[in-house]
């Protein structure tokens, strides 16, 4: 089923201070292709007490790590950099076998989760402090940061690889040690970037993972456990919320990166090409299943048919089977139940009057086994229906026509979310108006991507807390100590 220059790269077990370890019941896990349901592996399932002996490896690790000065922390960073580009092939082979992506974008992803590793070893030695005018003159007042201590990571499926190095990575720079648990879907991508890890010299005991299928129970062990001191979750807003209430017994820290529902805006102005090529980017990129993916279409009336034709042609060129076949572009989605909930969605669309402008017809030979659902695109959803309220999490463009700058303003807003959105115009004036007025962490303007391990990603509303990558992402990691010197 692999076919890896380096097969070390598939473990199967987790790695608890420096060793690989089954779980102390020895029971495993299946984990399983979505292109075609087939067994890709069996996982360690772990539970409690091998999540507890995971935070005390990470807490005994801490000192020593954080004591490392920075430019060592760095060089370790940079050489686990390198060994993931390295491997970037068999990673991207990995990771389309248990998440379902085409091959090219797998690629994309492994390269992204290691622009973070590379990032951050650079950012290792630019975590400065502070000198600050004192009240009087015989005072000097200095601001140190210090490492937060053990971190616990929970990472989910849909970028199972860049997720979780956007964490271990700032953690590390900044002197903490940690525990994450993949998602039970992809845990092997996990396993394998944390086997390089171990390669480039990164000491055991400071990146540990932690894999197994009972969240809740590993979840309240790295919540409740007092030798964490931060969090750091990506995941749903409803688990987001429970995590930060397990988090408030002791205080920990957390950054949430959580739902979103991005509204992709055409103004009447807008180049229509651009925008389309934008949607496709958007909306497409792992078949949807993206938290800053393009959720609602508002286009302006008069350019709604011109665009909804383009995007159609645009969408006819999508190719939809398994992603290790290097003609498609299109992957299937991580499960039946994601399947059904975008049908649930679509059917509900087309209850309150939409109708199908485009679907794609799946060769069912080659899809048969897997959880694909086709391209398709919704034409004048009610802007009440409920996939415009939560995300879709599948290749479904659903489009609402829109008349003033203030309705797409207000529609745009009209949600509890805020985590990306994009706008197409060639306006200064109305571009500086969108700017102020969207409520939203990330706003792409005449641009469908804009993840990159430079730029602060984030959202704000119910969309989460902090910001991971770029120069912001390491403050989550460090605490602020003051010192009030006199003399
Ligand atoms: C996500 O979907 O949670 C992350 C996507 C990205 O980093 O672009």
């Amino acid at each position: 089923m692999f076919d890896l220059h380096k097969s070390s790269l598939v473990q199967t077990r987790a790695l608890i201070d420096g060793k690989w370890c089954a779980a102390d019941t020895q029971k495993t896990f299946a984990v399983k292709n979505p292109a075609t349901g087939e067994v890709v592996a069996q996982v360690a399932d772990l539970g409690v007490n091998e999540t507890r002996r995971a935070i005390t490896a990470a807490a005994r690790s801490q000192a020593t790590w954080a004591k490392k000065t920075a430019k060592e922390r760095s060089q370790l960073l940079r050489g686990w950099f390198d060994l993931v580009i390295q491997h970037q092939e068999d990673l991207a082979q990995i990771l389309t076998l248990e998440q379902g992506k085409p091959l090219a974008e797998a690629r994309s992803e492994i390269a992204y989760g290691a622009s973070y590793i590379e990032w951050f070893a650079e950012q290792a030695k630019r975590i400065y402090g502070d000198v600050i005018a004192p009240p009087s003159a015989d005072q000097r007042i200095l601001v140190i940061k210090q490492p937060v201590g053990v971190v616990a990571a929970i990472t989910p499926w849909n970028f199972p690889c860049a997720m979780l190095a956007r964490k271990i990575a700032p953690a590390l720079a900044a002197g903490c040690t940690i525990v994450a648990k993949p998602a039970s879907e992809t845990p092997l991508s996990a396993l394998a970037i944390a086997f390089l890890s171990m390669e480039a010299g990164i000491p055991a005991g400071v990146i540990n993972i932690v894999t197994g299928t009972d969240s809740a129970a590993i979840g309240a062990e790295l919540t409740g456990n007092p030798l964490v001191r931060k969090l750091s979750f990506t995941g749903s807003t409803v688990v987001g919320k429970q995590l930060i209430q397990q988090c408030a017994a002791d205080v920990k820290r957390i950054t949430l990166e959580l739902g979103g529902n991005a509204p992709f805006i055409v103004f009447d102005d807008a180049d229509l090409d651009a925008a389309v090529a934008g949607a496709m980017d958007s909306k497409f990129r792992n078949a949807g299943q993206t938290c800053v993916c393009a959720n609602r279409f508002y286009i302006h009336r008069s350019v709604y048919a011109q665009f909804s034709e383009k995007l159609i042609v645009a969408m006819k060129a999508l190719s939809v089977g398994n992603g290790a076949d290097v003609s498609v572009n299109l992957g299937p989605l991580i499960s039946a139940k994601a399947v059904d909930k975008v049908q649930t969605l679509v059917d509900e669309a087309i209850s309150k009057g939409a109708h199908i402008g485009y679907q794609a017809t799946l060769d069912t030979a080659s899809v048969e086994q897997g959880y694909f659902y086709p391209p398709t695109l919704l034409l004048n959803v009610a802007p009440e229906s409920e996939l415009t309220c939560q995300e879709i999490f599948g290749p479904v463009a659903a489009l609402i026509p829109f008349e003033t700058d203030e309705e797409a303003i207000y529609l745009a807003n009209n949600t509890e979310f805020g985590l990306a959105s994009y706008c197409y115009t060639r306006d200064a004036k109305r571009i500086n108006n969108l700017s102020d007025m969207l409520e939203t962490g990330m706003l792409g303007i005449n641009t469908g991507l804009i993840s990159n391990e430079m730029a602060p990603f984030g959202g704000i509303k119910q969309s989460g807390w902090g910001r991971e990558g770029s120069h912001y992402g390491i403050d989550d990691y460090v605490n602020i100590k003051y010192l009030c010197e006199r003399f």
